[in-house]
Formats: structure tokens, C-alpha cells, sequence
């Protein structure tokens, strides 16, 4: 028996980029269709306490992916909302699940929480030695307090609450919108259509010199279906592909799968965020055996095709 088919789960964000492939993930995996709980903003708003609460009715296990977030422009553009959203539906959301008797609940963390100069690469122990790089801390840290919120709840009530740190995710469904896109679908959408039209050049944002870590997402679904099913330690756990490469050395790769053959010039008024990240991996394999399986050059080409297939439907 799977431990997922007797199940009822809520996967808050479940029709984001990362919640369809985890859904497809539990459900090839023994969860239900029928008991997969996937609250759409537009009828439950989960920064409201009465959303939280009909959202986690008669669930089993909680996983919260939903967020209010996008790239290093979009946290410049909206630090209020995304502090503020990211803060209140996480609170909210737990303390509804507590009060509901939820068995288990699975929050998506991210890099972003750790500090800005984190001794790479970065090791859980190293969360708390200081601020995060100033773009992302009002994002960063409104989800660090939900690792707080997690391990008071642990310590008080025996909540079962676990804490992932996810780094960059990449792959097909991402967000292709160049307003809000993180820097693999920018990109992959700039060098096609830059080929497309014959254009030469391409502007990339920043020195090219920070480094990056990137985790396909379905390898990101997995890591969290095994999270949910065997971690449940208070301790937060990093979940990342453990590989680095700079955002240049990414750039020409993308170049490479598109078929560009233009020119990169380097916009360096344009901020490079956090200087270095690469996440020290060891302990989500140690406890519940999560390694990333996929390359970067596979997934790279797979998210293209996924961009070319869907253009029509990509604004
Ligand atoms: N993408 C990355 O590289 C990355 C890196 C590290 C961590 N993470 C974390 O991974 C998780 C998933 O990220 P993602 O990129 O898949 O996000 P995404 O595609 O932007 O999806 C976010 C989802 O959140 C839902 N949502 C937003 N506000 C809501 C509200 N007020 N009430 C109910 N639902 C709401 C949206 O639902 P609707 O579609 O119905 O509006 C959407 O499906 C997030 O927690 C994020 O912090 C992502």
C-alpha cells in the first residue's frame, strides 16, 4: 500500500509551476486525484484566516507551496506584498492546520532566507549567521519565520511541521513573463526569439559573475514527495541539485541549447543579487535519500522545447 492512497492532501499552489509537477508526482505515486485538495486564489485567498480554515478541513498532510513571488525584479517591484502575503498565509495556514489536527505539514522554504554571504556551500547550520542579500529578505525572511513558527509548534504541541530550502527551480510550465521570470525562462525566451528575429545581440542583466544553483522541478517534486513522506526532523533541510555555475557560464549554455550565436552584452547597472549559492545537499539524501537526477544541459533542453510548444499560450 502506497502511504499516499489513504491520504487527503492539500497542496496549496498546487496549479503553480512547481504544483502541477508535484500533483503529477503524488498521483503516480499512490495519492488520489479525488483527495488532492488544490485551493485556486481566485476562490480561496489564503492570506484570509476563513481561507486558511476551509482550505485544511478534514486534510491529512498540508504541503504549502503557495506564494506571492517571482525573479530579482519582481521582489524589487512588490517587497511589501511579498513580505507580507508570503508572512500571513504561512501563519495562518499553519496554525489553521494545527487547530484542524493536521498530521503533517510541509512548507517550501527557500534559498533565499539564507544570509548574503553564506560560507558556500551553504550548510543548514549556516541559516542564522546574518541578513539576507537585501533584494530578497523581505521574501527570504517572511518564510524563515514559518521554520520559527514550525519548530515553536513542534516544541509546544508536537505539530508535526518540516522546513525545505529549496534553491532556483527551472523546467517546463515556469513563468516565461520577462516582468516576472526568474533567470532561466528569461533567457531561454530572449535567445529564441532574439534567433528568431535575426537579432545579434542579447542584453543579460547584471556582471555574469554571481553563481547559481539550479534544480530541475520535477527532480524538486520528488525531493519534497520523499520529504513529506520520511522526514520529520525540526531541523530544516536543504533541497537543491548541489551544483554551481555562474550566470555567464548558464547564459552561453542556454545559447548553446537555443542555437544562438549572437553576442551577450552584460547590463552591470543591473543588480547580480547574492554573490555566490550552492547548498551542501547531504542531509536530505542521509534522511530520506533525495538526490537530483537531472542534468542541466537535459532539463535546459527540455524547458525550451516546453517554451517553443506553448508559446501561443505564454503572454
Ligand atoms: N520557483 C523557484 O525557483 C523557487 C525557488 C525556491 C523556492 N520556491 C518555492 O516553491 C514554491 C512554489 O513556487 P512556484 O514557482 O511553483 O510558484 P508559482 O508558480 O508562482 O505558483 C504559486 C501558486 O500560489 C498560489 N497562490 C498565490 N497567492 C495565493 C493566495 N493568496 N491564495 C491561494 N493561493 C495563492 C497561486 O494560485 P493561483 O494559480 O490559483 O493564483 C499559484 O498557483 C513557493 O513556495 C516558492 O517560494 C520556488
Amino acid at each position: 500500500m502506497s502511504f499516499w492512497n489513504d491520504k487527503r492532501v492539500l497542496v496549496t499552489g498546487g496549479a503553480g509551476f512547481l504544483g502541477k509537477h508535484l500533483v503529477e508526482n503524488l498521483i503516480s505515486n499512490g495519492a488520489s486525484a479525488d483527495a488532492l485538495v488544490i485551493p485556486r486564489s481566485n476562490e480561496t485567498d489564503l492570506r484570509t484566516w476563513d481561507g486558511c480554515v476551509s482550505a485544511v478541513k478534514d486534510v491529512d498532510i498540508v504541503i504549502h507551496l503557495a506564494v506571492t513571488g517571482g525573479g530579482i525584479d519582481f521582489n524589487r517591484r512588490h517587497p511589501a506584498e511579498t513580505f507580507y502575503d508570503n508572512a500571513v498565509m504561512g501563519i495562518q495556514l499553519m496554525e489553521a492546520a494545527r487547530r484542524e489536527g493536521v498530521d503533517k505539514f510541509v512548507m517550501a522554504g527557500t534559498i533565499c532566507s539564507y544570509p548574503k554571504h553564506t560560507p558556500v556551500p551553504f550548510r543548514e547550520e549556516d541559516l542564522w549567521n546574518g541578513y539576507p542579500e537585501e533584494t530578497n529578505a523581505p521574501y527570504g525572511l517572511a518564510k524563515k519565520m514559518l521554520l520559527v513558527q514550525g519548530q515553536a509548534y513542534r516544541a509546544q504541541y508536537g505539530f508535526n511541521s518540516i522546513h525545505l530550502l529549496l534553491v532556483n527551480m527551472y523546467g517546463p510550465g515556469d513563468d516565461f513573463d520577462l516582468k516576472d521570470s526568474h533567470v532561466v525562462p528569461a533567457l531561454i525566451r530572449k535567445f529564441v526569439e532574439a534567433k528568431e528575429s535575426g537579432v545579434d545581440e542579447v542584453e543579460v542583466w547584471g556582471t555574469g559573475k554571481a553563481s547559481r544553483e539550479f534544480l530541475y522541478v520535477a527532480d524538486a517534486a520528488e525531493g519534497i514527495r520523499l520529504a513529506a513522506e520520511k522526514y520529520d526532523g525540526s531541523e530544516p533541510v536543504n533541497l537543491g541539485a548541489g551544483m554551481e555555475i555562474t550566470v555567464k557560464d548558464l547564459a552561453e549554455a542556454i545559447a548553446e541549447v537555443v542555437g544562438f550565436e549572437g553576442r551577450l552584452s552584460w547590463d552591470a547597472t543591473k543588480p547580480d543579487g547574492q554573490p555566490r549559492r550552492l547548498l551542501d545537499v547531504s542531509r536530505a539524501k542521509d534522511e530520506f535519500g533525495f538526490e537530483a537526477r537531472t542534468q542541466l544541459k537535459d532539463g535546459l533542453a527540455r524547458t525550451m522545447e516546453y517554451f517553443v510548444a506553448n508559446r501561443g499560450t505564454i503572454s
